[in-house]
């Protein structure tokens, strides 16, 4: 057994972890050099401890893991205050002057960002004397404050600080994907929103200029014949043209802003909030049906920022134009009104109909989408299987549903598009015709000019009010759409406070006791009472038949599954209340099946892990036995890797993720059926090396092979969820029946020759 070596592994609490970050900034110290002395504290360690110190006012450890640097390059305060939001914290990167800074009482300190790149935490502000106190990031505690006035901070500090805070109750985030929270979203726009109105406003009262101006032209210049009227008239029209064209190009250049902008925040947070979801989530769905749903999302974000945009702007429009054609002439002006109400009448009839039959055929338009992923997803089975007949059959199927419910949905729909055609023209031209009966009868009085402005506007009125009962509709789809991108977004997230938790440097002891589990929606429990103890440093076989729990345990491990009941502890702590991504980064998982990324075997074995280097990937691909493929390999460590590794063999691959699983000398590895899909002779060469991967390290294997597992300093059996026996391979052979029996169904053969009944294992490397 060893004792785990101190710097590395794990990160533990902020003093113990200061030298690990200085590989990211110091790429050519890296290796074992990071494991050696601390190297002096970079600027970039100063901003980092200014803000884990904020942090850790608040109650929150921030970890240096979770933020990516890029290698050799200062992160931009945006990516701090992601980092630190990240946490659960509230974070903002602001400029300040200096009397907003003394301004600032209490809310803990400060993290201002000086000029030469490091950072220093104003714990205090003074405003009778003029000073604010600052305190080193370094040092231990706001004793060591010291009083700077303007002049002095003046020197180093340009403005640039970032504010952290405690969140208030749900963050925005966090909040239920819905209408209200689309809202809301768009309302933090509400100032460019507010020019755009405005411009909007300014653009109609122009667009009413001409046909007023037309009015005034027909019914004076032509009847009067005032040639100076119509010149001025002309210089006025022009000069309202060209501001006319400004002032759509700035509205256009707005609405642009806006647009792109809700566009990013509504794609970051899509991607964030899928991610928070739980593994446990996405088993349970079909792939298919997830892409789908979450790709409503652009449907949106059509909506959002272009038809609701651009229809309330007609709505402005409306506002300004409706009280103009009042002016010229109120009961055509009713007429206008009355013919828009009854197009949105009509919308409206027609809506719960043409609602039920879009929601039809979104339906089959996910089933078919379905077919699509699982098809590509599946093609080697379906291609080796000759199954494509199958999809095929399928895909038309799933086709011809869906079409003939998008026929039907074009069937419904057809109807009020079709009715409001007469009010719509109505609106355009019978109010003409309305107008010239008024004229030549002399009703009311009607002129010639009057009655042109009036066409000229209420063809601009018409428009708009048929747009905006249109909206309706859309508003209709995107509700739907809306609602199906919910019921993705809007399941539970893994954890509500990533930040929360403690992250304690682990040992690797584990104990089980009385654990129950029952997967969500199985009926049968998976683990019954489970209980048992690893020391740490030891290994653990897990066996079982198939279906036993055995994966099921290292899942629980993993903070996968989390609803169990009984106890789970590493080191003695409750694994409910250790920090999940620490959890998770403290293990090296290896499965039977592992995703290699695209990308080459370096940036693989790095997975973007920050900090690391090439010399750390040789390390870990010498521990895993894979050292000697890659390096006969022609590009070696920059050998690019396809989709599903087509280039490598089953073997490479596998060590390759017991390479990956090892990159940060993870004190608790699980290798689930690691070798089980392996030819004999690479489960030989990956079985070699786990004694040497063994050491120092808590590891569960799971294996159906028993030979494999004989140097496992104890061995779990299991039998549909319950514990059997455990202990040493020897015990077992003779206490436990059922380990007796899986044992000799694998080695039968041995028995009938007459060799003893503990066979030699394959590649077992002697006790140690
Ligand atoms: N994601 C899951 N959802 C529902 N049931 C599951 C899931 N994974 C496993 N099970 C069930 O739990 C039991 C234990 O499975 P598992 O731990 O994977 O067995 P083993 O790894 O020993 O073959 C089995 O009955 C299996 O059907
Ligand atoms: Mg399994």
């Amino acid at each position: 057994m060893s004792v785990p070596d101190p710097s590395s592994g794990a990160p533990g609490p902020e003093a113990a972890r200061a030298p690990a970050p200085l590989a990211a900034v110091q790429p050519q110290d890296a290796g074992d050099a990071r494991r050696e002395t601390p190297p002096p504290p970079t600027p970039l360690d100063l901003r980092l401890r200014a803000l884990s110190v904020a942090a850790r006012y608040h109650g929150v450890e921030l970890d240096r893991d979770d933020l990516r640097v890029p290698e050799g390059e200062m992160p931009a305060p945006a990516l701090l205050v992601e980092w630190v939001r990240g946490a659960g914290l509230w974070a903002k990167a602001v400029r300040m002057r200096w009397r907003s800074l003394l301004g600032i009482t209490g809310g803990g300190p400060v993290v201002l960002l000086l000029n030469d790149g490091t950072a220093a935490l104003m714990v205090r502000a003074d405003p009778a004397r003029n000073v604010v106190w600052l305190r080193d990031p370094l040092s231990s505690s706001d004793d060591m404050a010291v009083a700077v006035d303007e002049l002095r901070l003046a020197q180093v500090w340009g403005g640039e600080a970032i504010l952290v805070r405690r969140e208030r109750g749900v963050t925005f985030d966090d909040e239920p994907f819905s209408f209200a929270w689309l809202a809301r979203m768009v309302w933090v726009e509400k100032r460019v929103l507010r020019d755009v109105v405005l411009g909007s406003i300014v653009l109609s009262l122009l667009a009413i200029a001409p046909p007023i101006l037309v009015m005034v032209v027909v019914d004076k210049v032509v009847t009067y014949q005032s040639m100076s009227t119509l010149a001025l008239i002309a210089l006025f029209l022009g000069a309202a043209a060209l501001y006319e064209a400004y002032l759509g190009y700035i509205r256009r250049q707005l609405i642009q802003i806006v647009a792109t902008r809700l566009d990013t925040k509504l794609a970051l947070h899509v991607f964030r909030r899928l991610l928070g979801l739980s593994i446990d989530y996405f088993e349970r769905t079909q792939t298919g049906a997830i892409l789908y749903q979450v790709g409503q999302i652009s449907k949106v974000r059509d909506f959002m920022t272009g038809r609701l945009l651009t229809t309330l702007l007609d709505f402005v429009t409306l506002l300004v134009m409706v009280p103009v054609l009042f002016w010229i002439n109120v009961p055509l002006t009713w007429m206008v009104i009355g013919a828009a109400g009854m197009v949105a009448l009509i919308i409206v009839i027609f809506l719960p109909s043409v609602r039920a039959a879009y929601a039809k055929w979104m339906d089959a338009e996910i089933q078919r989408n379905t077919v699509m992923v699982e098809t590509v997803h599946g093609i080697r089975t379906v291609k080796s299987l000759a199954l494509e007949p199958q999809q095929r059959e399928m895909w038309d199927q799933k086709v011809a549903t869906a079409s003939a419910r998008k026929q039907a949905l074009g069937n419904i729909s057809n109807w009020p598009q079709t009715l409001v055609v007469p009010f719509e023209s109505f609106m355009n031209r019978g109010v003409l015709l309305v107008g010239a009966y008024f004229a030549v009868t002399g009703d009311i009085a009607v002129s010639v000019g009057s009655l042109m402005a009036f066409m000229m506007l209420s063809g601009r009125v018409a428009q708009p009010l048929v747009s905006t009962a249109r909206l309706v509709e859309d508003l209709e789809e995107t509700r739907a759409a809306v609602a199906l991108a919910a019921t993705v977004l809007n399941n539970k997230p893994e954890t509500n406070n990533p930040g929360a938790g403690l992250r304690p440097r682990f040992a690797g002891a584990i104990t089980f006791k009385g654990v129950d589990f029952t997967y969500p929606g199985s009926r049968n429990p998976a683990l019954m009472d489970v209980s048992f103890e690893v020391p740490p440093g030891t290994m653990l076989g897990l066996v079982g038949r198939s279906g036993s729990g055995k994966s099921t345990i290292t899942r629980l491990l993993q903070g996968i599954n989390r609803e169990y009941e009984g106890s789970i502890k590493i080191d003695g702590t409750d694994l409910r209340e250790i920090n999940l991504a620490h959890l998770r980064r403290s293990f090296g998982v290896v499965l039977q099946d592992n995703f290699l990324f695209r990308g080459t075997i370096r940036e693989n074995l790095l997975a973007g892990r920050p900090g690391l280097t090439i010399s750390d990937a040789v390390r870990a691909a010498r521990l895993a036995g894979a050292e000697e493929f890659i390096e006969r390999m022609p590009q070696g460590y920059e050998t690019w890797i396809e989709e599903g590794s087509p280039n490598l063999s089953g073997g490479q691959r596998q060590r390759l993720a017991i390479a990956r699983a090892l990159i940060h000398d993870p004190r608790l590895l699980i290798l689930d059926e690691a070798t089980s899909a392996l030819d004999p002779e690479s489960e030989a060469l990956v079985n070699a090396n786990i004694q040497r991967i063994a050491h120092g390290r808590t590891m569960l294997i799971v294996s159906h092979r028993l030979s494999s597992l004989v140097d496992c300093h104890n061995i779990l059996v299991l039998d549909q969820g319950r514990v059997v026996d455990i202990g040493p391979h020897k015990d077992l052979l003779e206490r436990c029946s059922v380990y007796r029996q899986l044992w000799l169904q694998q080695h039968r053969h041995m028995e009938n020759s007459g060799r003893p009944a503990a066979p030699k294992p394959v590649l077992a490397q002697g006790d140690n």
